[in-house]
């Protein structure tokens, strides 16, 4: 049977948001390239177009297969799908100058199956450069902004919709009802899906791809392959399933023996901790430059990932290798890219490589969204305590302790105080490592403001940050020569457990999407390091926003933090997602 739904990615960051949307209304939606053929899209009650930059003028723009505006399935293109509906079908796309993005009014000009139970104005939200202009003929317009003249359209059979503004952002307020919509009332779909319900069906496949061999994991903790582990654990039983965990000694506190608790309370036996700490913490010793400490790290992984696959007897071919792969990582968009290369150091070993080239391979997830991998784990009784768990990246708290290999100052300038260490910021197309304004003042929404349009003006930092507390005033602070230590990591993982601490019982920690704590080797002879807090809030981590919390909380984290040994001061990172990164390095 084909999926009720498919959302064809027309380029959009959106694409994946529309699929997830329309599952949480209980229906199936799989995701394709926005070029895929009308007769493979047979049989769908419904194709939703996505979203995308591009203009359907740009040569090479992505396209549909306008056979599938006359096939019996429904379709709703959405922002660029609506214009390339229009473009296709005979309307006029005028190209925009300016564009208009953020909310709007829309005002219904027509009656229309897809608007039932909507007000009279709804605001919604748009993000979109060209226009629409004049519908396709044999089509009514349904409503309009102060900009867009055809914000909605209809085909006279009911069956083709087109709408510049985006139904699947929480921004735009009744933009779930506008897809409950078109999937019950014009598409007729029937609800199908309820992630927890695949739990069966997902181990009847695992057991069919085992085809009587054993499954190994490479553990890391995160959610997604512990919940992939869960399920072949449920599909194959505990003879047959095998984690290892490789610490790497860059760590948080705690974090092995809670991996290890969780991985015992599944099953005794099945987890394995791979020491390797001191390799990796030897192999840092004195590097300074960030990418290197990134590339040491890939290269560390790699060579103990060989050293278990060879001492496992795992490459005997009575083992398969398991993977906590999800759906955003499977379909070709601009989540995988990124996905690719997080994930280069385990398509580099050898073996793994070996295992991928003879399908000796299972991932239980491949067709979830994170959020239904969470709604699995938790049906299968895994811990609350790890399925709500931030983001953590695989080279750990090393690209969070920044190193340096001179001394030097920081200067003075009318902006606030440039902190020669460096950085990675994401202008342009490619990663840059630059240094950090500090402004002499708290946190505010204000600074907050400013932040993005100094990075933007400047162009010599990445980053702006406040001072939220200090022993001493910055004009007597210097950078000093540092690399990764025993006891630099000692410091930063006592601070980000006390952070780790104080959100956790605050409350910040369950609203925020990740909370990085970095130590920068900034401060006195005394105290040689400053910590820097990165709350941010986000949907997938490729954009986020820098979060504010509570004047109490912060007070309390500042005490706490500056009472920690060696540490001078504590900044706060307000800077957003383009322009700065998440993380520091
Ligand atoms: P940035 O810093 O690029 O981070 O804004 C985006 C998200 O990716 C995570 N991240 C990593 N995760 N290995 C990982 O597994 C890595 O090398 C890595 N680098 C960044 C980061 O924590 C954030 O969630």
């Amino acid at each position: 049977m084909p999926p009720q739904i498919s959302v064809l990615d027309a380029g959009g960051q959106y694409c994946h948001l529309i699929a997830r949307r329309v599952r949480e209304l209980g229906v199936y939606a799989d995701v394709h390239p926005s070029e895929v053929s009308a007769t493979a899209l047979a049989g769908r009650k419904g194709i939703i177009i996505s979203g995308g930059p591009s203009s359907v003028y740009d040569p090479g723009s992505p396209d549909v297969d306008p056979a599938i505006f006359s096939t019996p399935s429904a379709v709703l293109g959405i922002c660029y799908g609506h214009q390339l509906m229009a473009h296709h079908l005979g309307g006029t796309v005028r190209k925009g100058e300016k564009g208009e993005y953020g909310l709007a009014f829309l005002e219904p000009t027509g009656a229309a199956a897809l608007f039932g139970g909507l007000d009279r104005k709804e605001s919604v939200w748009m993000s979109h450069r060209d226009l629409v202009t004049a519908a396709p003929p044999a089509f009514r317009v349904l409503a309009r902004t102060e900009t867009c003249p055809v914000a909605a359209m209809v085909d006279d059979g009911g069956r083709l919709y087109g709408v510049q503004f985006h139904p699947e952002v929480v921004h735009t307020r009744r933009g779930q009802d506008v897809l409950r919509n078109f999937l019950f009332e014009i598409c007729g779909c029937e609800k199908d899906w309820q992630p927890t319900h695949q739990i069966p069906e997902v181990e009847r496949q695992i057991r069919e791809t085992a085809a009587g061999r054993n499954v190994f994991f490479f553990a890391s903790g995160g959610v997604d392959s512990t919940v992939a582990f869960s399920l072949c654990l449920r599909a194959l039983g505990p003879e047959r399933v095998r984690a290892a965990y490789v610490d790497t000694g860059l760590m948080r506190e705690g974090e092995t023996d809670f991996v290890r608790e969780v991985f015992e309370a599944m099953a005794s036996g099945v987890f394995q901790v791979v020491d390797a700490s001191e390799e990796f913490v030897g192999a840092l010793a004195g590097v300074t430059d960030p990418e290197k400490k990134r590339h040491i790290i890939g290269e560390e992984f790699v060579a103990v990932q060989e050293r278990v696959l060879a001492s496992s007897h795992f490459m005997d071919g009575q083992w398969i290798l398991g993977q906590g792969t999800i759906y955003p990582d499977t379909i070709e968009s601009g989540g995988t890219q990124k996905a690719d290369l997080i994930k280069t150091h385990h398509n580099r070993v050898a073996g793994i490589q070996k295992l991928l080239a003879e399908n000796r391979i299972v991932e239980p997830l491949s067709q979830f969204y994170k959020d239904e991998v969470r709604e699995l784990g938790r049906a299968m009784g895994l811990p609350g305590e790890l399925l709500d768990r931030h983001p953590f990246p695989g080279p750990g708290l090393a690209i969070r302790c920044l190193c340096s290999d001179v001394e030097d100052t920081p200067q003075e300038t009318e902006d606030g105080w440039i902190i020669p260490v460096r950085s990675v910021g994401v202008q342009g197309d490619s990663r840059s490592y630059q240094p950090v304004l500090a402004i002499d003042k708290q946190p505010t929404e204000e600074l907050a403001l400013a932040a993005t349009y100094l990075v933007n003006r400047l162009s010599t930092v990445n980053r702006v940050m406040a001072v939220a507390a200090s022993h001493a005033h910055i004009g007597a602070m210097k950078v000093s020569r540092a690399a990764i230590t025993e006891g630099r990591l000692a410091r930063l993982r006592k601070a980000d457990a006390t952070v780790r601490r104080l959100t956790a019982t605050s409350g910040l920690d369950a609203i925020v999407w990740q909370f990085p704590v970095v130590t920068i080797p900034v401060g006195t002879t005394a105290r040689p390091d400053s910590v820097v807090l990165r709350p941010v809030d986000s949907v997938d981590g490729m954009t986020a926003s820098a979060v504010l919390m509570p004047r109490e909380l912060l007070d309390e984290l500042c005490t706490e933090l500056l009472a920690v040994e060696g540490v001078c001061a504590v900044f706060y990172d307000l800077t957003h997602k383009p322009p700065a990164t998440i993380e520091w390095e």
